[in-house]
């Protein structure tokens, strides 16, 4: 059975027993998922790819962190859906269930965050600024709760795997990240919970994030690897939908960060575009 816990105590208390266990002779891996909740496909083959490698020791977070929003973004909106979380979660393999108040996660009068400089004012973070400031912090705040052997992430957020990949390494963390594929609809648009602001039109427009993905996909396959061409291309795709704003198009060293002048395998173009007033992202590693 499936449990809730709303406290750190209980998730470092849930951690500790399995590795007491492990002392005793048994050796598996203890899984964390983090999440905001809003759970879809995406966050559910993160738990399914947690199960399988972390069998019976599978925690799924959910906790919309406010220190990752600005003042004018979509805290207070953000979709909340957690019946339907604890359902999707459990049916994946999830054992327990991490949901911490506000005050849970951040007492009285905190004031300890996680900055990852450099990397953390690029790319998403560049647009949002404190962003990565908050994720840091909230991550850093759930690997020292749970203190997982492996915890997962999505490429779909590229820039927060490098700057989460960063922290872990510099604080001697002693969690392994492990990067999952991007999940998509079938007609290729990347799953966000934040796709369910899209009215129909803006679902529609929001097809040239993907578009524009894979047109550098088809390009580069050709063995076209000049930054400037790639990124052309996928400007031009953006051309044809003009309704929707583009915030960034780059390609870049995926550890870095830092823009690269011809593309190798494993580096990173990545999207960000305003659709409506919902800001999407989407990449692709260049293979
Ligand atoms: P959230 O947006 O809920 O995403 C939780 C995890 O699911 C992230 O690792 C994200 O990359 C992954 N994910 C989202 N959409 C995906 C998709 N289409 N395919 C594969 N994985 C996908 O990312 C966050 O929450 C927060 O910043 C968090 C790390 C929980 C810190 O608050």
């Amino acid at each position: 059975m499936m449990k809730v816990v709303r406290t750190v105590a209980e998730l470092r208390e849930w951690s500790r027993k399995f590795r007491a266990d492990s002392q005793s002779g048994v050796e598996r891996p203890i899984g964390l998922v983090p999440t905001m909740g809003a759970l879809h496909a995406g966050h559910a083959s993160l738990v399914r790819a947690a199960a399988k490698a972390c069998p019976g020791q599978v925690a799924v977070s959910i906790f919309v962190n406010p220190t990752q929003f600005g003042p004018s973004e979509d805290f207070a909106r953000y979709p909340r859906s957690f019946d339907a979380d604890c359902a999707l979660a459990e049916a994946e393999g999830a054992n327990v269930i991490f949901a911490p108040s506000v005050e849970e996660m951040y007492p009285a009068g905190a004031a300890t965050f996680v900055e990852v400089e450099g990397l953390s004012d690029r790319l998403d973070g560049d647009s949002r600024p404190g962003h990565f400031r908050g994720v840091a912090t909230v991550v850093a705040k759930l690997l020292i709760a749970a203190e997982p052997d492996l915890a997962f992430f999505g490429q779909k957020d590229a820039a927060q795997v490098a700057v989460l990949r960063r922290m872990v390494a510099d604080l001697r963390l002693g969690t392994k990240i492990v990067v999952c594929p991007i999940v998509r609809e079938a007609d290729g648009l990347a799953l966000s919970s934040r796709n369910t602001y899209l009215s129909a039109q803006e679902r529609r427009r929001a097809l040239v994030l993907s578009h524009s993905i894979r047109r550098v996909e088809e390009l580069a396959g050709t063995g076209e690897r000049r930054a400037d061409a790639l990124i052309a291309a996928a400007r031009a795709v953006f051309a044809e939908e003009p309704a929707v704003r583009v915030d960034y198009v780059e390609l870049v060293d995926w550890s870095a960060l830092l823009p690269v002048d011809m593309a190798t395998p494993g580096t990173l173009l990545a999207v960000a575009a305003w659709v409506g007033t919902t800001r999407l992202i989407d990449n692709t590693i260049i293979v």
